[in-house]
């Protein structure tokens, strides 16, 4: 039986909540026992399509990969992601796109990114059965207006805008709140001032749970990590020195494959 985020609103104060992202059905199967909350994150247009933002990712992929994760995992919670203009334009695209989500990825709530714009949206799905997490900060999908990852809510403008759009996304009917790579304090105030849970990543220690991007925590991009990321093993350089020495054994002919 999987977790519900009802069950993860619970923990709020209590546990702190665990959240990994995983786009096939391989990764997912590793992580399940370990998490709270698998994100089936829009990231992969980055991590696993090799492109340089989120904005290419198309609902039919976001679909196709949770579908996979659906299939390898049975425990978490499972979150897809609703990829940039699948929500965006009006309420009814909303509702149809995150409607895919559930029927044919079989995830059990959506995420999309955004504050006060998103509201309707967030009421309307949320009126119509569609568990919604929210995602404030660095919200990757509007990277052509912010002009770089870098960390937001710096300012005191921005930070009391943040916390204003937090407090309205919870009114709205929001059930768990993710906070990308804004300062300490601000994901501590903000984390106090809700009733829901919310998850850190690049956010500091002060939040309900936290996400990090399963490639970056495992260290599979051995090129490349993002400041706010832990890598806790290195994968990549694993991966790649089992397939030289694969490479060196078959070129010997030293290679036995039953
Ligand atoms: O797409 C994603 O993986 C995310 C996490 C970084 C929170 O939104």
């Amino acid at each position: 039986m999987r977790r519900t985020l009802t069950e993860l609103q619970r923990m709020k104060g209590q546990t702190p909540i665990v959240m990994v992202t995983a786009y096939d059905a391989t990764l997912a199967r590793l992580v399940d026992a370990s998490v709270d909350a698998i994100l089936v994150g829009d990231s992969l247009g980055m991590v696993v399509q090799g492109r340089d933002s989120t904005v290419p990712v198309t609902l039919d992929e976001m679909v196709y990969h949770t579908r996979m994760v659906a299939r390898g995992s049975e425990q978490a919670l499972l979150v897809g992601d609703l990829p940039f203009m699948s929500y965006q334009p009006s309420v009814e695209l909303a509702l149809l796109s995150a409607g895919r989500l559930l029927k044919e990825g079989h995830a059990q709530a959506v995420k999309l990114e955004g504050g006060e714009a998103v509201v309707p949206a967030v009421r309307a799905l949320v009126a119509a059965g569609v568990p919604v997490v929210g995602h404030l900060g660095l919200t990757p999908q509007s990277i052509n207006v912010f002009g770089g990852f870098g960390k937001r809510g710096k300012s005191d403008t921005e930070a009391r805008r943040l916390l204003d759009d937090a407090k309205a996304l919870e009114a709205a009917g929001l059930g768990m709140l993710v906070l990308e790579n804004i300062p300490h304090a601000l994901a501590e105030e903000v984390t106090g001032a809700l009733a829901i849970p919310t998850i850190g990543i690049g956010a500091g220690p002060h939040c309900d749970g936290q996400v990090q991007v399963l490639h970056d925590l495992v260290g599979l991009i051995p090129e490349f990590t993002p400041r706010h990321a832990q890598r806790l093993t290195d994968a990549g350089e694993q991966i790649r020195g089992a397939v030289s020495t694969y490479a060196e054994q078959v070129r010997k002919g030293t290679f036995l494959s039953r």
